[in-house]
């Protein structure tokens, strides 16, 4: 029975054949999760973007300031994409992950480099180790460059997709805009974040974990930074997302109708330091299945991505923690590592003179 099952290339299809799990998925005794984080403790900041129009926008900015400093996260609601939008990409996303596996492997690829792609674990490519996660990434920007590549079922599918990403994108906007404020990137200035991207990129991934029987031996996706600019995710109802903070993790449970924001390494890059692309990770649990949707906002392939000038000259001990880079050397190196716990970002640091 297992045999057969382990053959299957889709966790999802071994997901409901198996008692345990494959001797693949299974961390070194070092390296399993915990899946009983208190929730009485720290937890990732919630700010409100309505009062951002207010009198107390000064304050917003604050928060995003601290929230970017101390976590490399934060939670945000009242963000303006409404909440049927989101329903419906839920929905959508579920729907895909039902269908049977015959029709979601026509997209299947273990090349990294696709535009559209459905594949397993985290790079079937390059890891030791697989993880008990289905994913399908898209590039989304320009939308009308790739909707022709999307999944034509279910049939809202693309529809529904172009609407969520369409929205999405004008809220990273916003957050690009408050988060270069915060970390003193004048508004107007060719240093802010949205103008060091060259033509920007926007890619989603439709995350499916299924349910696992065995969810203390594996990880959905072990702990990683995200190596583009900044991450939007939009998560179930299903608890699985936790953060390292202080040497310890901590458990990010669902708050419908919010996002999780996350500083990516290149917001770290562009920052000089001042905000930190951190750890995290998802668990699995036995008995429910979890579907994530992130937003991975980052610089075309082309764009040269360094320490902004503002941020180095600001102090005269400060001085450029990064060498300057194009995002397709980053991007590159990224994929290549299977997820290497020490950080892609160490690899362009800027030789001491
Ligand atoms: C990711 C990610 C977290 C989650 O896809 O990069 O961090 O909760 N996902 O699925
Ligand atoms: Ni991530």
């Amino acid at each position: 029975m297992e045999a057969s099952a382990t053959s299957k290339l889709l966790v999802s299809d071994i997901a409901s054949s198996v008692d345990h799990v494959p001797s693949n998925y299974v961390r070194p005794i070092s390296d399993r999760p915990n899946l009983s984080i208190e929730t009485s403790g720290d937890s990732i900041p919630m700010i409100d973007l309505q009062e951002l129009h207010g009198p107390n926008r000064a304050d917003v900015i604050y928060q995003v300031a601290h929230a970017c400093a101390s976590y490399g996260f934060f939670q945000i609601k009242n963000h303006g994409v409404p909440e049927k939008t989101i329903e419906r990409m839920m929905t959508v996303a579920r729907e895909f992950f039902r269908q049977p596996e015959s029709e979601r492997v026509k997209h299947y690829s273990a090349d990294t480099k696709k535009t559209t792609r459905l594949s397993t674990s985290f790079n079937v490519g390059s890891e030791k180790v697989s993880n008990w996660r289905e994913f399908l990434r898209l590039h989304c920007l320009p939308i009308e460059d790739f909707i022709s590549e999307w999944p034509s079922s279910p049939v809202s599918f693309r529809e529904v997709t172009a609407e969520y990403a369409t929205s999405v994108r004008a809220l990273v906007l916003v957050l690009l805009e408050e988060i270069s404020e915060s970390v003193g990137l004048a508004k107007d200035s060719d240093c802010k974040a949205s103008n060091t991207l060259g033509k920007h990129s926007q890619h989603m991934a439709l995350n499916y974990y299924p349910p696992c029987p065995q969810a203390d031996l594996t990880f959905g996706l072990p702990g990683h930074k995200d190596p583009n600019l900044i991450s939007a995710l939009l998560q179930d109802e299903v608890s699985g997302l936790q953060v390292f903070k202080d040497g310890k993790w901590i458990a990010v449970h669902p708050v419908p109708n919010t996002f999780i924001v996350n500083v990516g390494d290149q917001m770290q890059v562009i920052s000089n330091d001042k905000y930190k692309s951190v750890l995290h990770r998802a668990v699995v649990n036995s008995d429910k299945e979890r579907i994530s949707i992130p937003t991975f906002y980052c610089p075309s392939l082309d764009a040269v991505v360094g320490p902004q000038q503002e941020l180095i000259n600001e102090e005269e001990e400060s001085h450029a923690a990064y060498r300057s880079f194009t995002y397709a050397e980053y991007y590159e190196k990224f994929w290549d590592r299977a997820l290497a716990t020490e950080s892609c970002i160490d690899l362009f640091k800027a030789s001491k003179i």
